[in-house]
């Protein structure tokens, strides 16, 4: 230490230690962390270990996982609401009771129209206007007197005409609540982003579905 840094620092308290280097007249005590320091530095070493361990090679889960957990048990949630709804019908029968009742379901007849997207589409088109298979949007109808002959329609088809049977792709429940979609969709309007011109009405116009 010189003369020079002497005169221009105070005197260092009696428990500090000053380092043996000395640059250019700099020099340095050697004091320790406080001990709040000390133990952060530590504490986040020890926990990066720990976080490592669980996170990354154990049984903890990350964000994503979390994720697609809490996504998978909603849709649980939502299956189940489904089914307690569906459930609350008894026993799904092909009759004019239980299509109107599904009918009258807004959410079922929601999950009923990606049915269609998938099943129907191609020849009633997104909107029932018709294509290759006729108008579902107008009064009349080919093989339909009462709304329950849907359902044998879907079942059996009209293969002559081009009308496929569901009976083996779909189950006699999905049927039905196929059948009750394609019911709802009597006198809707057209979606206007559909493009094709409507199916001109085939066969005969029938009286409206009971209590429409
Ligand atoms: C491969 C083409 C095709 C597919 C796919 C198809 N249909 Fe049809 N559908 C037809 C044709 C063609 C007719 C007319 C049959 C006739 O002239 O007797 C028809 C008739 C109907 C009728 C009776 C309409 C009337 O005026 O009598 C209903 C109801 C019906 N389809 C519902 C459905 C449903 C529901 C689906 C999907 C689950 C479906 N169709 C899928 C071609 C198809």
């Amino acid at each position: 230490m010189t003369d020079h840094a002497a005169d221009n620092h105070p005197p260092a308290a009696a428990e500090d230690h000053l380092t043996d280097h000395n640059y250019d007249g700099i020099q340095e005590y050697d004091n320790p962390l406080p001990g709040w320091w000390v133990a952060i530095f530590w504490g986040s070493i020890i926990w990066s270990f720990l976080y490592f361990g669980w996170y990354h090679a154990g049984p903890g889960r990350g964000m994503l996982d979390n994720y697609s957990a809490s996504m998978s048990a909603l849709d649980e949630v939502r299956e189940a609401a489904a089914d307690r709804r569906l459930s609350s019908y008894g026993e799904l029968k092909p009759d004019q009771a239980t299509l109107l009742a599904l009918m009258a379901d807004e959410d079922l007849m929601k999950s009923q129209e990606s049915v269609w997207q998938v099943r129907c589409v191609a020849c009633h088109l997104g909107d029932g206007r018709g294509l290759v298979g006729p108008n579902m949007t107008d009064d009349a109808y080919i093989n339909v007197k009462k709304i329950e002959d849907i359902v044998t329609l879907v079942t059996d088809g009209v293969i002559a005409k081009g009308m496929l049977p569901f009976a083996n792709q779909l189950s006699e429940r999905e049927i039905i609540m196929i059948s009750a979609y394609a019911a709802s969709l009597r006198g809707k309007a057209l979606d206007p982003s559909i493009a094709m011109p409507a199916k001109a009405a085939q066969g005969e116009v029938i009286p409206p579905w009971p209590g429409q």
